[in-house]
């Protein structure tokens, strides 16, 4: 097993044995796309595959951090007082991050700590590697120094992390869903109010399928930050007339009514993104409830389309993995998940069409792009948890 080659790994490494070991899950997004900075829905799961570390206190005021995933960066030092961001020190800036925010709200952390990580997360493919490491350094830490801190307050500082820290303007659900998840659930939540439900993620006959573009990520996070930015535009054009706080306010017909004022094209088709996928969200949930699977399948292509249409975040690699898994026989429904540009679709197909989900859209992923996709079958976790040592 993993754990019991990186404790070996963490003696060698550091000379001493890890005090604490924990895990923090990746996830999918089942529907609600950008909708989290929009006061939307969103409707996340925490999957199997995450990122595991070990820690130990030191006797310095150093912190020592590897990576498993990222050896040829070697052993990445800092003191527990120099905790700026910093382009050498690369992933280790994620980890860097929470420590820096974790200190701020603790001042007692004084005394410096080794870490050891290792994922099976593919890197860079929207599945929030990292947020999965800025929570697991956060959870380690707590045990480690037994710090009081809940998981919302971990869960906030981890999008601070990316707000402040990384630059990435990105809303609260990867790091919601990878603090709270719990096994074979999704979680319906407000972004507006942070209120939320746990719905079993169950399809009955259909299970969901990852489908991984493969495609290297490229300025993600400043086309990121511009959507971000064209939406919040958007609303102060509709607020012109109406008293509003967020897109995810509003309903479509109250939208399209009001629509006129957004005198940007691009801005006017963000905004009808937000508005129509927090309502396509709604729908969602109530069709998982009554198990309508069918609704949810055509829910999803209808995200996708926004996605690639008013949204404009899916580009030609996640297009070929959806729009060739909707057409596969067995198929409810496929859509790309997370930030877009590249990364991962998903597909809700019939257990037994998988081979024929795979084939069909190696098939043509291969034909029109050039290489092959890859894909995932995981269950639902739980969110980020201490494993025992
Ligand atoms: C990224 C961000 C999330 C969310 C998604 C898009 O994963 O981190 O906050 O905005 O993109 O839905």
């Amino acid at each position: 097993m993993m754990l019991q080659a990186m404790h070996k790994q963490f003696e060698r490494l550091f000379d001493s044995r890890a005090d604490v070991a924990a895990f923090a899950p990746g996830r999918i997004n089942l529907i609600g796309e950008h909708t989290d900075y929009n006061g939307g829905y969103v409707f996340p799961a925490a999957i199997e595959l995450g990122t595991y570390g070990l820690v130990s206190k030191r006797s310095d005021d150093m912190v020592q951090l590897f990576s498993n995933n990222f050896e040829d960066k070697g052993m990445i030092s800092f003191s527990l007082n120099e905790l700026e961001f910093d382009d050498t020190h690369d992933w280790a800036n994620y980890p860097k991050g929470i420590i820096k925010y974790l200190k701020a709200q603790f001042p007692h952390i004084t005394q410096g700590f080794n870490m050891l990580v290792e994922g099976n997360i593919p890197n860079g493919a929207s599945l929030s590697s990292s947020a999965s490491i800025e929570l697991l350094t956060g959870w380690l830490l707590r045990q480690l120094f037994n710090l009081e801190l809940s998981r919302l307050e971990l869960i906030k500082m981890g999008q601070q992390v990316e707000n402040k820290f990384m630059g990435v303007n990105s809303g609260i659900m990867d790091q919601f869903i990878i603090g709270m998840g719990k096994a074979e659930h999704a979680i319906m939540l407000d972004t507006a109010t942070l209120k939320y439900d746990y719905v079993p993620a169950k399809f009955g006959d259909y299970v969901i399928s990852i489908m991984n573009t493969n495609k290297r990520r490229n300025l993600t996070e400043s086309k990121y930050n511009e959507r971000r930015a064209e939406c919040e535009s958007a609303l102060e054009a509709l607020k012109q007339k109406l008293d509003i706080a967020a897109l995810g306010e509003l309903s479509t017909e109250q939208f399209k009514a009001h629509q006129y004022l957004i005198e940007n094209d691009v801005e006017l088709r963000r905004a009808r993104h937000a508005v129509t996928e927090n309502e396509r969200t709604k729908q969602a949930f109530k069709a998982l409830e009554q198990s309508d699977f069918t609704t949810f399948g055509e829910l999803l292509n209808a995200s996708h389309n926004s996605l690639k249409n008013d949204y404009e975040v899916t580009g030609k690699e996640l297009d070929t993995l959806a729009e060739t898994a909707q057409k596969v026989e067995g198929v409810l429904g496929a859509r790309m998940t997370g930030a877009g540009f590249a990364g991962c679709a998903i597909a809700l197909v019939h257990k037994d069409s998988i081979k024929q989900l795979e084939s069909e859209v190696s098939q043509k992923y291969q034909d029109d792009i050039g290489y092959l996709p890859s894909f995932y079958h995981v269950g639902i976790s739980e969110g980020v948890k201490e494993l025992t040592i």
